[in-house]
């Protein structure tokens, strides 16, 4: 079965063709990313405003890369939730347009949902249940994969999610937008333990996760340095900074999988892609004999070969839309449309 798949969540335009889920055909990219950059952050109508541009032509691309005609394709999966309200419309309105002039099923793909069946395209053989861990932009969260569509969330962030938490720690460091790939970069022989940096605990669920402390923590600290003329080491505190999510993060992920008795963890989202939080899922699931599925870089952050494979699965449980399709910039992953 082929399935082209559409993503405009946020500032990647992408539109990919997959094979029963698994198997990419082709899979088309535009990062707007320095469309936005000079803003500090994505900016919704920018981000909009060029998804309209390219979308079309991508879908070409993705169809000419892949050797097929439109009338090859037998669905359309599009991400519908969550994101950018105006951005995820322009993607919604054209996977209509192509499903209703192709007649051809239309299928609705949770964004998160898409991040973690990333990690099936990576893995042919990782199957439901396992416990996911998705760190992206706009997202943290500790979900429970029970089946391919039966996904229950297990720990959120209460507040900002990881990325948004690395972009503003690299944006007060001068690093730019997006952030993460260059705190990341900066890290690398850093003292992880020169600064010590908030992990807070969130009584009676200990799944959840606050990292709005952690940001103000890193604001303060650059402009106290900055107010009293002292130089800072900047790697140390983006090792520290890394090092202090990393430590967010872990514990919480082995011990729910511990709890709930998986023994599979997969990881998901762009922040998946940071060095110091890689290592530390590697030497914890091995130190607990957890099998640890993490995409490679170019699956972790957006892009519509995800969507594609979580479409597949959406559509062998039957789940389809019609016309009347809207997009949302919020819904729970456990949510149906
Ligand atoms: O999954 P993603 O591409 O988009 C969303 O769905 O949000 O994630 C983007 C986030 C950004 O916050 C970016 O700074 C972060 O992933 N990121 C990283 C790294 N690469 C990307 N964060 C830390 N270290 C990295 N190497």
């Amino acid at each position: 079965m082929l399935i082209l798949a559409i993503e405009t969540s946020c500032d990647e335009t992408a539109v990919a063709i997959m094979r029963n889920g698994r198997e990419i055909v082709s899979n088309e990219l535009f990062s707007q990313a320095d469309k936005h950059a000079m803003y500090g952050g994505v900016v919704p109508e920018i981000a909009s405003r060029n998804h309209a541009a390219v979308i079309g032509h991508l879908t070409e691309l993705a169809l000419k890369n892949a050797k097929l005609s439109k009338n090859d394709i037998d669905a359309v999966a599009v991400t519908c939730a969550p994101g950018l309200i105006g951005a995820l419309l322009v993607g919604v309105n054209f996977a209509k347009g192509l499903a209703l002039s192709l007649d051809i099923p239309l299928i609705p793909v949770h964004h998160i949902r898409g991040h973690i069946a990333a990690n099936y395209i990576a893995y042919p053989e990782l199957e439901p249940p396992f416990l996911s861990i998705i760190v992206s932009g706009g997202n943290s969260l500790i979900a429970d994969v029970r089946g391919y569509t039966d996904i229950r969330i297990v720990g959120r962030s209460r507040d900002d999610a990881a990325g948004e938490c690395f972009d503003k720690a690299a944006r007060v460091l001068g690093l730019g937008y997006p952030g993460g790939p260059a705190l990341d970069k900066l890290s690398q022989g850093g003292d992880d333990g020169l600064f010590n940096l908030p992990r807070p605990v969130i009584e009676g669920s200990p799944y959840d996760m606050s990292f709005s402390g952690l940001k103000t923590a890193i604001v303060n600290i650059v402009h106290n340095a900055s107010q009293k003329g002292e130089e800072l080491d900047t790697s140390s505190l983006a090792a520290s900074f890394a090092r202090t999510v990393s430590d967010i993060l872990v514990p919480r992920v082995m011990a729910a999988a511990k709890e709930l008795g998986h023994t599979k963890i997969a990881i998901a989202g762009g922040v998946a892609a940071n060095s110091r939080i890689r290592a530390d899922f590697l030497k914890a699931a091995e130190d607990e004999n957890q099998t640890l599925f993490i995409p490679p870089l170019s699956l972790c952050g957006d892009n519509a070969a995800m969507i594609g494979a979580q479409g597949y699965y959406e559509f062998m449980a039957g789940v389809r839309a019609d016309m009347t399709l809207d997009a949302r910039a919020t819904m729970d992953v456990d949510m149906v449309f």
